[in-house]
């Protein structure tokens, strides 16, 4: 439910007769629930994402949008402003959930296109119905715009029934450029702390802690249990925390299972959830044929600072601060920034780390052989020799394919280093 969440009575029962006469809401087929959604927009603040362009380009050049991402990032939101003259059904409801799934074709004339259709993993049959539809009017774009929080099996259904049709984005939390542009007095520590749920700025009276236990209670009582076919919750918990506890380190699958006593084969099963479910995101290894980093596993990031911080009990910026796991944390972020910029810029699977025996560089993005190297650092003050790394594997690739590289931190300006490298502010990445 998008609405009803504490301190909004009072503004609520003053909207509703001004949504009532809006002209908008005449054109919607299911007029409750989307009116919830857009009343939702009207009290609360709309922190403009990134995506939107995109996904208005999408739907103008293809039948179908399919938008996945972790529950909450804003996935049925975004939807609903930006296409408020599509109908709307979610598959959340079990009743339509098992329509869609029984008896497709009677769904799809009860809800016909432009239609957008939330949470559509709980129907993976409705999607070779969803085709024949489409291609009954194949030359319509925007014809159903789809969500659901379940990457893989979402891509492997779109790639089975809708390939050529359909255009797949993902939606991650709010990055640090996405905030600052809505609430520019945002402090980077508290960001982090409260990581990019859209909810928690969007609404900044939201006890954050709160936010996340039950976000973490709904994750696993709702897509973990049902998709994943899992045994024992509390065990799938030990080892969402010991993933949180890992964030940033290289990933060690043995070792993770071990810690949490569960067999190898259910460890490499619970990760690929949690990459599905979009709340871990594994970086590989730089390759090139002449050089290359000796390592071959990758490396494990939780998705969002903010449930990480829940996970490792940091709960406040003072918390932050004193925490040993700040490094780790603020490499988690850079992370998600940089994974931001990459999207931003249109580049798909540009983003690596360097790793011999002995040396490590945070992030590489290959530009097509050009490199650029990242490091990232907790320091307020970086000195040069924050750039050693930097500096090894310059020589290693070779000078000439280094475009770039920098130290990330939070300096709050950008100050250059030895040999061409410099200091960037986290909020000037691009
Ligand atoms: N861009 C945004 N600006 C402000 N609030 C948002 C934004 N996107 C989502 N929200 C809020 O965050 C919460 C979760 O959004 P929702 O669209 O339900 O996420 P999802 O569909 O990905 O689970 C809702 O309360 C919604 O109002
Ligand atoms: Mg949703």
């Amino acid at each position: 439910m998008l609405v009803g969440k504490r301190g909004f009575g009072r503004a609520v029962v003053k909207r509703i007769s001004l949504i009532e006469c809006s002209p908008e809401l005449a054109t919607i087929n299911t007029p409750r629930i989307a009116k919830y959604a857009i009343l939702s927009h009207i009290i609360r603040m709309w922190i403009a994402r990134d995506i939107e362009p995109r996904l208005q380009r999408s739907a103008r050049t293809r039948p179908v949008v399919v938008l996945t991402g972790a529950r909450q990032t804003g996935k049925t939101s975004t939807f609903l402003r930006l296409f408020p003259n599509h109908g709307f059904v979610s598959l959340d409801l079990p009743t339509e959930a098992e329509q869609a799934e029984k008896e497709p074709h009677d769904f799809l004339r009860r809800h016909p296109p432009p239609m957008i259709v939330d949470e559509v993993q709980y129907a993976p049959r409705l999607f070779r119905h969803l085709k024949a539809t489409v291609d009954a009017s194949r030359a319509r774009n925007g014809q159903f715009l789809l969500t659901g929080s379940q990457k893989f099996t979402l891509m492997k259904s779109v790639s089975e029934s809708l390939a050529g049709r359909a255009d797949i984005a993902e939606l991650e939390t709010l990055s640090w450029p996405e905030i600052l542009a809505a609430l520019p007095q945002t402090a980077l520590e508290m960001a982090i702390v409260r990581g990019g749920f859209p909810e928690l700025h969007a609404n900044p009276d939201i006890d954050h802690v709160a936010f996340y236990n039950s976000y973490l209670a709904t994750y696993l009582e709702r897509d973990v249990r049902s998709l994943a076919n899992v045994g024992n919750l509390r065990d799938f918990e030990r080892f969402l925390r010991a993933c949180g506890l890992r964030s940033a380190n290289l990933l060690n699958k043995a070792d993770l299972a071990r810690d949490v006593g569960i067999a190898p084969s259910t460890a490499n099963h619970w990760l690929s959830t949690l990459e599905a479910s979009g709340q871990v995101v594994l970086l590989e290894p730089w390759f090139s044929n002449r050089t290359k980093s000796i390592v071959k596993s990758p490396k494990l990031y939780m998705a969002d600072t903010g449930l990480l911080c829940t996970l490792l009990n940091v709960r406040s910026e003072d918390a932050l601060r004193r925490s040993p796991a700040a490094g780790a944390i603020w490499e988690t972020f850079v992370f998600a920034q940089l994974r931001g910029r990459e999207r931003r810029a249109g580049r798909a699977g540009s983003l690596f780390f360097w790793r011999d025996r002995t040396r490590e560089v945070d992030f590489v993005i290959d530009l097509g052989g050009r490199l650029e190297l990242f490091e990232a650092k907790w320091t307020e003050l970086p000195t040069d020799g924050d750039a050693v790394n930097l500096d090894f594997v310059r020589k290693v690739v070779g000078k000439s394919r280094v475009a770039s590289g920098t130290v990330v931190c939070r300096t709050p300006n950008s100050f250059p280093l030895v040999n061409g490298f410099r200091a960037l502010p986290v909020s000037q990445l691009g």
